[in-house]
């Protein structure tokens, strides 16, 4: 479908994220010159940075194929390790949200990581015996929103270790003109850079607005996307000029005015707003963080005066 086709295949047309990058790009050239698969690696960060894009990437760059896969979607250690057991020589194993794999899959994948083995338990009783068998050498990409969700023991097993970050609003711009160009919509610079200021950091975001913004100026105008258009598109969806959403603005505001602005747990925050903890701290307080409208104290979560000048509310 259209989502897959926007997706970039090789590191060359990925756009942003160049930390990361920089480090893979070195990493993958040395495991293809040594023709040894590439160590694990974890990626890291807010949903919707492209970590099944890069997931897909690497597979490509090292010329190896890709199974993809859910921590979630793998109820049993049987499940797992029919999974193992079909990856080819040097393969990538992508597992998405890793950190909701339950604990008896997760012993699994200790050997198959360290000694790239399976070690399974053979009869019942006095005569039941471990039987160690071998797997083909391989690169598990694991996917979550924090490392700190993972336990130890298989954070320790990733070789390799990238914190995705929200997207600076040039490289989304980018991505905005890129997608554009497959989707054959005409869009300037200015149209790119109103949809990417709007995009909360995040490239899955800005190409969904991007199609809402296409079918705005199909049906309100000549079907080009400029400055005007983008914004009245975007002002029709409810996105406020920085990317805040409802969600956003019901967080800001129940802090503002039912809490005086903070400190206040965020336990709290989720009771009041009637909102997920966990979709808070991986939704919504990164891209609220990086604008500089809250700030995480021992006490909780306080407002900022950026904040309050934004809602035009005296603190
Ligand atoms: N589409 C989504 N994410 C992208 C990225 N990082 N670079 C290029 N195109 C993308």
């Amino acid at each position: 479908g259209i989502e897959f086709s926007l997706r970039p295949k090789w590191m060359k047309e990925y756009i942003g994220q160049n930390k990361a990058k920089n480090k893979l790009d070195i990493f993958i050239k040395a495991a293809k010159e040594r023709e040894e698969a590439l160590d694990h690696v974890l990626l890291y960060g807010p949903p919707g940075l492209g970590k099944t894009t890069l997931a897909n990437i690497i597979a490509n760059e090292m010329g190896v194929n890709l199974r993809i896969t859910s921590g979630p979607a793998i109820e049993k250690p049987s499940d797992l390790a029919s999974i193992l057991t079909n990856l080819g020589k040097d393969d990538v194993l992508f597992i998405d949200e890793i950190h909701r794999i339950n604990r008896t899959v997760e012993e699994i994948l200790y050997p198959a990581m360290e000694d790239y083995a399976l070690d399974i338990i053979v009869g019942k009783g006095p005569s039941a015996r471990s039987l160690r068998i071998d797997l083909e050498k391989f690169t598990l990409i694991g996917a979550t929103t924090r490392s700190g969700q993972l336990t130890s023991p298989l954070r320790d097993r990733f070789g390799v270790m990238l914190n995705l970050e929200l997207y600076k609003v040039e490289d989304l711009a980018n991505i905005v003109k890129r997608s554009a160009s497959f989707l054959n919509v005409e869009i300037d610079d200015e149209g790119a850079l109103e949809i990417a200021r709007r995009s909360r950091g995040t490239p899955r975001i800005a190409n969904r607005l991007l199609k809402r913004v296409r079918d705005f100026a199909q049906v309100k105008s000549d079907g080009k996307i400029i400055k005007n258009t983008a914004r009245d598109g975007l002002d029709l969806l409810e996105i406020d000029p920085l990317g805040l959403d409802s969600v956003d603005r019901k967080i800001i505001k129940t802090l503002i005015y039912n809490f005086n602005g903070g400190p206040v747990g965020v336990d709290t925050i989720a009771a009041s707003t009637g909102e997920e903890r966990i979709t808070i701290e991986d939704v919504y307080e990164p891209y609220l963080l990086q604008l500089g409208f809250i700030n995480r104290t021992s006490r909780g979560r306080i407002v900022t005066s950026k904040a309050y000048e934004h809602f035009g509310v005296k603190k």
